[in-house]
């Protein structure tokens, strides 16, 4: 999570980037479950590493900057509930690559993740191209008065100590 006084889109979309890379180092990770003796513990770091930043992202995206959009433009069943919707379909496919990185089977973890990915990457286009341009419009210059509660959600985030139910609390 980069610490981002730009634009409200700067930060997002540097988020998304920061993900992927969190994603590439676990699928990196993967490839050394084998062949090295700590190659277990280091995907299974990297993979907390990914699902704590992706599920971070989605909380602050729900919690802080939709609710933001929502209450200025009154569009409540618009492209936040579609992206609300998407989000709990990449939580469910998160769920399922956590038991899987439990139980070991790291083919299960990146065939589950290539569905996640695929996803995620349908989602990000849309928000970049089409939902983080009207949030900017709608925020305009307020941005960094809604980044000072972007940073408090974050600090609430870390100090939970789990990989998700905490982000996934209203
Ligand atoms: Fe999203
Ligand atoms: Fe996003």
């Amino acid at each position: 999570m980069q610490e981002s006084k730009g634009t409200l889109i700067e930060f997002f979309v540097g988020d998304h980037h920061h993900c992927d890379g969190e994603w590439a180092a676990f699928e990196a990770a993967c490839d050394g479950v084998n062949s090295d003796n700590n190659g277990r513990e280091k995907a299974r770091a990297h993979w907390n590493s990914f699902a704590r930043a992706t599920l971070l992202h989605l909380h602050l995206e729900e919690e802080v900057a939709f609710p933001e959009f929502e209450a200025r433009t009154g569009m409540t069943g618009g492209p936040t509930a579609m992206m609300r919707m998407e989000h709990e379909r990449m939580r469910a496919l998160i769920s399922q690559i956590d038991e899987a990185v439990r139980l070991e089977e790291w083919d299960d973890a990146l065939d589950h993740g290539d569905t996640l990915l695929l996803l995620t990457q349908q989602h990000n286009q849309k928000e970049e191209a089409i939902l983080y341009p009207m949030l900017g419009e709608s925020i305009g210059d307020d941005w960094p008065m809604i980044f000072r509660r972007v940073e408090e959600k974050m600090e609430l985030f870390k100090e939970s100590d789990s990989t998700g139910s905490d982000a996934d609390a209203q």
